[in-house]
């Protein structure tokens, strides 16, 4: 059976993946030339999908271990080496290098249960690491084993604020420790957290302190992203023009996941016949989708007081808003004081549903932006 070309999760393969040339270009350089490297960017718009490309490229898989961690599951660090530690040991199945492989006894040594996951048919190790102090010293133990690996490795931590929530607050220097005196070791931190992330590499008292090159991911290009969506629809015999798929992304803001995911419903409802997407055809598709989620949206009402979601409704309503205490804004949606904004303001920049970009609030989540602008 044919997939829908647009993915809305994980990474196929380059087929699915539009543009990134630069991105990628620049991953791999720093990884070629010893730097490490923090991602960071908007929730969905492309970091986890951005890196999976990256690690796909011949120059890496010939020349590289890597070893992908995602941490969004953990909540202290114990679990996060835990994660560490499949990580490695995946890799150690697909790898002939007989220190790695030495690892994999060492893994065996502390980890009595190995089990394979029946539906993903990977298999899994069971560490069992009690505390914080074990954790320390596993970590310990896994970075001076791959770093006497014959090739370096290219080792990745996704969703890398999740440290921030573990109770050991010194998560930070116990991988800086390690990783510091390690030169094949190359690190790919990537997180949505943008305060928090930035902080952790250029607040001068902590331990990552200017020790990564950051780079701030942004959205895709537009025409390169019009020429894959419409060279995609046309895989299905759909024909779009350049006007409507603007249109698309316009609607979307060129927000990643919320263009794919638009893409992915047109697809479905129009593949094999023949059909013409127009703009009414986008607006349809959009209003089932938001209309599907109502029931999300009502949950993020039931959360907030009415004042903070008058002024969401509004910034949605706006599509944006520069500045929330300007007396015309308050006046016309009677929100109050600017006082009472401005804590409105920091209370839903706290819950990330809005964030500020270019000097404009704008909520976050492109769906209910539209929802609140739309059918509210
Ligand atoms: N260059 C691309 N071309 C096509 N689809 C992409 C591209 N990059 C990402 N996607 C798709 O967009 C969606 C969001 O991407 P991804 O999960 O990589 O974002 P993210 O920034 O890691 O999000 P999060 O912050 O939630 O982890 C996924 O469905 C992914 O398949
Ligand atoms: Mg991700």
């Amino acid at each position: 059976m044919k997939l829908n070309p647009f993915l809305i999760k994980g990474y196929v393969s380059p087929e699915y993946f539009c543009d990134r040339k630069s991105e990628t270009n620049k991953i791999i350089s720093a990884i070629k030339n010893g730097r490490d490297l923090t991602l960071i960017s908007l929730r969905r718009i492309g970091k986890t999908g951005l890196i999976h490309h990256v690690i796909n490229q011949n120059e890496i898989k010939k020349n590289y271990n890597v070893v992908y961690c995602d941490i969004y599951q953990a909540t202290n660090l114990a679990e996060m080496t835990r994660i560490f530690g499949n990580a490695v040991f995946n890799q150690l199945e697909k790898t002939s290098d007989k220190i790695l492989k030495k690892l994999g006894r060492f893994f065996a040594g502390i980890t009595p249960s190995i089990t394979i996951n029946p539906i993903t048919l990977q298999t899994d190790i069971d560490f069992k690491i009690e505390n914080s102090q074990q954790a320390e010293t596993t970590i310990q133990q896994i970075f001076s084993m791959i770093s006497k690996s014959a090739k370096p490795t290219v080792l990745i931590f996704d969703e890398f604020q999740q440290i921030e929530k573990f109770p050991e607050k010194n998560t930070e220097a116990v991988l800086r420790t390690h990783i510091q005196q390690l030169n094949n070791i190359h690190l790919i931190y990537s997180g949505s957290s943008k305060h928090l992330l930035s902080a952790m590499f250029s607040d001068r008292d902590r331990p990552f302190y200017q020790s990564t090159q950051l780079m701030e991911l942004g959205k895709i290009d537009k025409a390169e992203y019009c020429s894959f969506i419409r060279e995609k629809f046309l895989s299905g015999h759909i024909n779009i023009d350049e006007k409507t798929t603007e249109k698309i992304l316009e609607l979307t803001r060129s927000h990643t996941y919320y263009v794919q995911y638009l893409c992915n419903r047109l697809y479905e409802i129009n593949a094999g016949t023949g059909n013409r997407i127009d703009d009414k055809k986008v607006t349809e598709v959009l209003i089932t989708i938001l209309r599907e989620n109502e029931s999300y949206y009502y949950g993020y009402r039931n959360l907030l007081t009415e004042q903070q979601y008058t002024l969401l409704k509004a910034i949605g309503k706006q599509d944006g808003v520069s500045q929330p205490s300007s007396k015309e804004f308050i006046t016309k949606y009677k929100l109050g004081t600017t006082s009472t904004v401005s804590a409105a303001i920091k209370s839903l920049l706290n819950k990330e549903l809005i964030f500020r970009e270019n000097g404009t609030y704008q909520v976050y989540d492109v769906f209910f932006s539209l929802w609140l602008k739309l059918l509210n």
